[in-house]
């Protein structure tokens, strides 16, 4: 990773800090969620920030990123959540990243890519080999990232069936 090797509370490339999410974040963080998914759900992120920052916090990591230095207005430019699994699937415990976006007005300027470095370095701290995620399919967004930060199709497929009511 860039400047640094542990993501929580350190600096990385200049203008964005990378660290921990704290509970003021959290408003910031169900703003940004709402204006990439036009959906508020403030009982969710509630309920993740209690889940993935304030417990077993060494294999779970809730992280946002910020403009450093004298911004007249803290605000909170991305966030990424994941944790460590294990066992399940088959799988031996690897980083599992499930949240990430980043503010719609700051994109293609590193952020995301300095979000995924930092969590990649948690998981390599917590031990771990393998980073995963899932997309859809057909999403090329999600796809063009992942892929430029070097992800690949791993060996598991999804399946899924409609339950009848
Ligand atoms: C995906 C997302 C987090 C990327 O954030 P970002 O800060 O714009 O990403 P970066 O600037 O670090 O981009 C890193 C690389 O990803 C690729 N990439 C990012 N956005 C892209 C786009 N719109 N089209 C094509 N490639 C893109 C590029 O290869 C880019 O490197 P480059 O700028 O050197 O070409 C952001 O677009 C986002 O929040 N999207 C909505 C939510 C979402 O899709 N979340 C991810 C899955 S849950």
């Amino acid at each position: 990773m860039g400047e640094t090797e542990h993501a929580s509370g350190s600096r990385l490339k200049s203008g964005i800090d990378i660290r921990r999410v704290r509970e003021a974040d959290l408003d910031h963080i169900v703003g940004l969620d709402e204006r990439v998914t036009e959906l508020a759900k403030p009982d969710y992120w509630r309920d993740i920030f209690e889940r993935y920052a304030t417990r077993r916090v060494h294999e779970r990591f809730f992280l946002v990123a910020e403009a450093s230095g004298d911004t007249p207005e803290f605000k909170v430019l991305g966030y990424i959540v994941g944790e460590v699994r294990g066992w399940e699937f088959g799988s031996e415990p690897c980083g599992w990243v499930f949240a990430f976006a980043v503010e719609p007005g700051t994109r293609l300027q590193g952020i995301g890519e300095q979000l995924f470095e930092a969590i990649s370095t948690e998981f390599r701290s917590a031990g771990m080999k393998i980073m995963r995620t899932m997309v859809p399919r057909q999403n090329q967004l999600h796809m063009a990232f992942f892929r430029s930060e070097g992800m690949v199709a791993g060996p598991y497929i999804q399946l899924e069936m409609e339950l009848d009511w």
